[in-house]
């Protein structure tokens, strides 16, 4: 499924249109962009067209594109949604680089985390980051998500082993500070 229009501050979340394949598969062409994802080597055309259909298709899944001033910089997901048991993952990269830093991640976790609370019957959002990236950790802090664990040396990247933390937003957690 795509996520309807939400709009934000500094973001606009919004369904992708068959366009955005093009500015997306540039995002993943630069390490910077890739080094805390699994995703390293740049898709093709034909592999992010298909990436969004399956998107469209999946009834587990929620993926937005995200805009800021107008242009489509990035894409957010809740994917692998449990809907008897109430949980799925979620999922961020803002591939614009000058984008970055700006506060966009940390408004859109936020944006992400009301929906899936207010609109839809989710009790948990689940996470996680590469040790190391300290923008991924922070938003997701701000957000409300608190580390639960970690796979220690999970991740080869630039020369070295990192750990994977792994992290949950709670809805009792996040209504005690919303509702
Ligand atoms: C990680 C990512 C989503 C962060 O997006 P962003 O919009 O640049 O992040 P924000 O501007 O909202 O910053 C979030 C927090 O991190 C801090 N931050 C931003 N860039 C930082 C950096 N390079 N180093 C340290 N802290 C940084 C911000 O100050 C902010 O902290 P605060 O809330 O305490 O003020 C973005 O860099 C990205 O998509 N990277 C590539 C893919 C990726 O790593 N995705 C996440 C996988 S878990």
């Amino acid at each position: 499924m795509y996520g309807p229009v939400i709009q934000g501050k500094l973001v606009r979340l919004r369904p992708p249109r068959p366009d955005d394949a093009e500015s997306m598969i540039t995002w993943f062409e630069d390490l910077e962009v890739t080094r805390f994802i699994k995703l390293r080597h740049p898709p093709s055309i034909d592999f992010e067209k298909e990436f969004l259909d399956r998107m469209a298709r999946d009834p587990d899944a929620i993926f937005w594109v995200v805009e800021h001033e107008g242009r489509t910089v990035g894409g957010t997901s809740i994917v692998s949604i449990d809907w008897k048991n109430g949980f799925g993952t979620t999922g961020t990269v803002i591939g614009d680089k000058s984008a970055w830093g700006k506060g966009l991640a940390r408004e859109l976790m936020q944006l992400r985390a009301a929906y899936a609370f207010t609109q839809l019957p989710l009790r948990k959002l689940k996470s996680g980051y590469l040790e190391g990236n300290e923008a991924s950790a922070r938003a997701q802090k701000a957000a409300g998500y608190k580390e639960v664990g970690r796979w220690t040396g999970d991740r080869f990247i630039d020369g070295k082993w990192h750990d994977h933390v792994l992290t949950e937003l709670l809805r009792k957690d996040w209504e005690r500070s919303h509702v």
